[in-house]
């Protein structure tokens, strides 16, 4: 089957690996840098296995099906499906999703192919497929989220949580294109899959085939619960900072019992990345009239912690001369290479805006500034320069220095 991918980033390059085992996949971008990277071999992000996936393609060019190309026409015509992987950002004066990108790819697609059935897989605001459909008149579009994990983006679709498309029930055919989609991304997970047993007993990847607005909604409530748990471990954690209590035991305590559990448990500067700040936005404004209290809360709560972190950092350097303080890494995983939105930008703004002198260690940012602060990639210097190490996760490397790292990451985890 030919299926393109437009958007070669964390989603399209994951879906577009994932098909190429077996499937004919042209992935597109608009940036020639990242097309140019990929038609070398050479991964336009961090990704283990995406690195993986090219270096086997490189030694053996037919083990996997895939190319990567800035012409649209070739790579749209005589597609059966073209998947939509490009960024929506959250636009704070609109209040929602910046969608054009997602338009823009739709009127590429069928300006050379008016069969295909796209499949929208960037996060798009709840209702946003039914309406497009609607108003370009279109009715072979449908939506599937995406549950990947940057840095593991391959490896989350070869053993996906689970499998969600949507489409309107009552189109016969977009309601079979669904199916035929669902099953092309089971076909190609990871064969282990198969055999897995679900907590509720059933076997295989869980596939759900849905209405394009529940399939939407489902998108936005997992990432704003995701959102929510880490905003209260975090607020467990501000507390107990302000009472002198041990958070630790605190969080051990409340986990053992197994409907909380111990994971994803980990106080931070505040919850960050792409996803979770925009998404549960986004899931804000969706509310609209709708009523509520706790998803204004969990976009509010952010906001307040990160505050909280910054006065805490405040309070440790007021009685020193001419403090420095070091931001150890910008991204929020070790992982990842990728620091969107990640908390501690806002912590740097709020230090920034309290005249504190703020020297940033990132290894992978090749400018000497960000946030008009300057950025080192030597450790030593960096270490011997702050003051006060600020860093959202601990790292073995802070290990001589320990006493002047301040961090929330209690659990060395998730
Ligand atoms: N990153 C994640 O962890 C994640 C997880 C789930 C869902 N999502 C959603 O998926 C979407 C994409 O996220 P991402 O992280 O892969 O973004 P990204 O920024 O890494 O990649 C998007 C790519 O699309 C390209 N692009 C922009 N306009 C285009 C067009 N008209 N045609 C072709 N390519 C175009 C960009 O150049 C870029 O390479 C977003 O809506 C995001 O919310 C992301």
């Amino acid at each position: 089957m030919k299926i393109a991918v437009a958007g070669t980033g964390y989603v399209g390059l994951s879906i577009a690996f994932l098909l190429a085992q077996h499937q004919e996949v042209t992935a597109l971008d608009i940036v020639p840098s990242k097309i140019e990277q990929l038609q070398a071999g050479i991964s336009p992000i961090k990704d283990a296995q995406i690195e993986a996936f090219l270096s086997r393609q490189q030694q053996d060019p037919s083990a996997l099906h895939f190319s990567a190309t800035l012409d649209a026409t070739a790579a749209y015509e005589n597609a059966e499906f073209a998947v939509i992987a490009t960024p929506t950002n959250y636009d704070s004066e609109q209040n929602s999703f910046d969608t054009s990108s997602v338009e823009a790819a739709i009127e590429a697609v069928r300006a050379v192919n008016a069969q295909a059935w796209i499949v929208i897989k960037s996060t798009i605001p709840v209702g946003y497929t039914e309406r497009i459909r609607q108003s370009m008149g279109d009715s072979r579009i449908l939506f599937s989220p995406e549950f990947l994990r940057e840095g593991k983006a391959l490896a989350d679709n070869l053993h996906p949580s689970r499998i969600v498309v949507g489409a309107p029930q009552e189109d016969a055919a977009a309601w079979q294109a669904a199916h035929t989609f669902a099953e092309l991304l089971r076909q190609e997970a990871d064969p282990s899959e198969r055999d897995r047993r679900n907590a509720d007993g059933s076997q295989g990847i869980p596939t759900l085939v849905v209405g394009t607005t529940e399939a939407e909604a489902i998108k936005l409530f997992a990432n704003t619960y995701l959102a929510l748990r880490v905003a209260y471990f975090n607020e467990l954690d501000t507390y107990a900072a302000v009472r002198g209590l041990d958070t630790r035991a605190i969080i051990q305590g409340v986990g053992l019992d197994p409907r909380i559990g111990s994971y994803y448990n980990n106080p931070s500067f505040g919850y960050g990345g792409y996803c979770l700040p925009k998404d549960s936005k986004q899931l804000l404004a969706n509310y609209d009239s709708v009523p509520q209290n706790l998803i204004t809360a969990i976009v509010e709560a952010n906001r307040t912690r990160k505050h909280f972190i910054a006065g805490q950092v405040l309070e440790r350097i007021e009685d020193i001369d001419q403090p420095v303080v070091g931001v150890y890494r910008l991204t929020m995983k070790e992982d990842s290479d990728n620091f969107r939105q990640s908390a501690v930008q806002d912590i740097i703004r709020e230090l920034k805006q309290n005249g504190v002198r703020v020297l940033i260690y990132e290894p992978t940012l090749a400018a000497q500034r960000f946030l008009d602060c300057p950025v080192t990639a030597d450790i030593d210097s960096f270490k011997r320069e702050s003051t006060l190490i600020v860093a959202n996760c601990w790292n073995e490397q802070l290990a001589d220095v320990e006493s002047k790292v301040y961090t929330r990451d209690l659990l060395n985890h998730d």
